[in-house]
């Protein structure tokens, strides 16, 4: 099985006309999960790689299994408001309004590298505000990695021109 075909297709998801790419799925399937594990952890083992910063909520799964894979430790950006000590933030756009990421203010050291983790880029905008709360924390963003691209929304495209390079496993262009 590839792991694009362990990915299941949900229309019309959150609303209609968005095509939902659900990836409960590929997490459930013991192999497809090792190997999105193996995959990642593979690409970054010789980019020496401090920490790991893995964005809510999905992030949070693969995060730390690659974070364990590579020997290194793992740093949750959350949505606003949760998280207990002091944080540094970034505001984001979304499709209707913006909304809030935040990570503690030292839980990065000045000048650890950082991989950013997501399982999606869409637009980017999510990503973007990761890589600025990482250069606020005094970190530096080493890449963006990620299971799923949607090419044509052209996050990945803007992550680049940021300067930040950008790594995915699969892509779900034109369907
Ligand atoms: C989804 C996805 C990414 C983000 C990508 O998360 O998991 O984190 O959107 O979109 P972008 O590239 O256009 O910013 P969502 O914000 O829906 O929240 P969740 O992960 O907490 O469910
Ligand atoms: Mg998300």
């Amino acid at each position: 099985m590839s792991i694009k075909s362990l990915i299941r297709n949900i229309p019309d998801y959150p609303k209609k006309g968005i095509m939902f790419r659900d990836i409960t799925t590929l997490f459930g399937d013991a192999e497809g999960l090792r190997e999105v594990i193996d995959t990642l952890a593979g690409e970054f083992q010789d980019q020496k790689i401090d920490v790991i910063a893995g964005i809510e909520a999905r992030g949070f799964i693969i995060g730390p299994a690659v974070a364990l894979a590579l020997g290194v430790g793992f740093v949750p950006v959350r949505k606003k408001g949760k998280l207990p000590a002091e944080t540094v933030s970034v505001e984001y756009d979304l499709e209707y309004g913006s909304d809030i990421i935040e990570m503690h203010v030292d839980a990065i050291k000045p000048g650890q590298r950082v991989l950013i983790l997501d399982d999606l880029i869409a637009t980017g905008g999510t990503a973007l505000a990761a890589i600025e709360l990482v250069k606020k924390a005094g970190g530096v963003p080493v890449s963006c990695a990620f299971i799923i691209d949607l090419p044509d929304l052209g996050g990945a495209d803007r992550i680049r021109n940021a300067g930040v390079p950008v790594f995915n496993m699969v892509e779900f262009e034109g369907e």
